[in-house]
């Protein structure tokens, strides 16, 4: 049987996404293999394109860090898991694809009812946020936190999240999302006009608890001025590096490099750093258990994923354009077989789904 996938052919541009027919993998033992519905197209993915994820497989490979789809296939000693069964996994790279094989072990069991694409949102965007705010930060109701690109895919899951649990929450993003903030529960701040270090200091004079910084380099230092004494700054994000074209390595190397002064300063706040990859690898058990406690909150409708398009996998590469000009609001995903989306246990909502609740005064 031969399958469609997308790979990268060199690290670059949207233009080196191509797709490309192969004889379908076969699970090997442990593993299953999934017939992909959905797989969520993020500004991670677009580091992974350039090359500037670490630990990447040598060109070429395929892309695509999360995936929903139907069990088609288990390998030899997988007893946990059936065919037709609808599952979710990360899976770092492999995901734009119609056939995927993952180790059974790494699957999680999407409910019934929920829709696939909202469904494969919630691993890296709303895993990371969830993760953010309960491991890493350990939130407490009324705590007051400062999001950056708060109308990103992780920044509004923070927001959806944080609200959840009564956070008094700022958001910074540009002109045109300032009310995808608000809607959210936020306060907006357009960070192209305004000094967002002046602006906590106007609305919060003692500053904040927590600061959740995806930007990096020298950004983590003005990030760190908004902190009340033993508050915490959490970064886990350099998109500044991608802005400047010329130096992006030393940049990252200089952001971890601050990330650690800033940790040894000696003035009572922390500093520290957040990859779901590495906590993933060291807790298993918390990425499955965060994972599971957001399929419940999606399944119950407490959380409403801002699905900002689904395309078809070969618009691979026009997703990823959309990414670079910034003209994302939510989650893109590609639907990749071609059954997507009929699967009888699934809802679907076909626009996004915004919050209007409102702004705080
Ligand atoms: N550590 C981890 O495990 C982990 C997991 C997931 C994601 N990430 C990282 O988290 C970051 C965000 O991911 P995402 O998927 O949410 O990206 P996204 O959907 O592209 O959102 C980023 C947002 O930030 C805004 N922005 C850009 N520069 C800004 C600045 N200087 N100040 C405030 N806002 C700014 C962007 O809007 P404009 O361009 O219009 O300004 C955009 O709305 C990325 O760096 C990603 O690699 C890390």
């Amino acid at each position: 049987m031969h399958y469609r996938h997308v790979v990268i052919t060199h690290h670059g541009g949207p233009g080196v996404l191509q797709i490309v027919v192969d004889e379908c993998p076969e699970p090997q033992v442990g593993e299953v293999r999934i017939r992909v519905l959905a797989t969520g197209v993020a500004f991670t993915d677009v580091l992974v394109r350039e090359g500037l994820y670490p630990g990447l497989p040598k060109v070429p490979f395929t892309p695509g860090y999360e995936i929903v789809g139907i069990v088609d296939q288990l390998g030899p000693e997988v007893e946990d898991l059936k065919t037709g069964q609808r599952v979710v996994a990360l899976t770092v790279v492999g995901g734009y694809s119609e056939f995927i094989c993952v180790p059974a072990a790494e699957c999680v069991l999407v409910p019934d009812g929920v829709d696939s694409a909202e469904a494969v949102s919630l691993v890296l965007q709303y895993v990371t946020a969830y993760q953010l705010l309960h491991r890493i930060a350990k939130v407490q109701a009324g705590n007051r936190i400062l999001i950056h690109g708060a109308a990103g895919g992780v920044g509004t899951a923070l927001l959806e999240l944080g609200h959840l649990i009564d956070l008094q929450m700022y958001g910074t993003d540009s002109a045109t999302k300032q009310d995808l903030i608000a809607n959210l529960g936020a306060v907006p701040i357009d960070y192209q006009q305004k000094d967002f270090r002046q602006e906590i200091r106007r609305l919060a004079p003692e500053g904040v608890d927590v600061v959740f910084d995806s930007i990096g380099g020298r950004h983590l230092l003005q990030s760190y001025q908004t902190l009340r004494s033993n508050g915490q700054l959490v970064s886990y994000g350099f998109s500044s590096a991608l802005a400047n074209q010329r130096g992006r390595l030393l940049k990252l190397g200089s952001s971890m490099g601050l990330l650690t002064l800033l940790k040894l300063w000696p003035d009572g706040q922390k500093a520290v750093f957040y990859s779901i990859a590495d906590l993933k690898q060291r807790q298993p058990d918390w990425f499955q258990e965060d994972l599971k406690i957001l399929l419940d909150l999606l399944a119950n409708g407490s959380i409403q994923p801002i699905i900002a398009d689904r395309l078809p996998l070969e618009d691979a590469a026009h997703a990823h354009e959309l990414l670079d000009q910034s003209d994302v609001r939510g989650q893109l995903v590609l639907l990749c077989s071609q059954a997507a989306g009929s699967d009888s246990s699934e809802r679907h909502s076909q626009s996004p789904s915004i919050d209007h609740r409102p702004a705080p005064g």
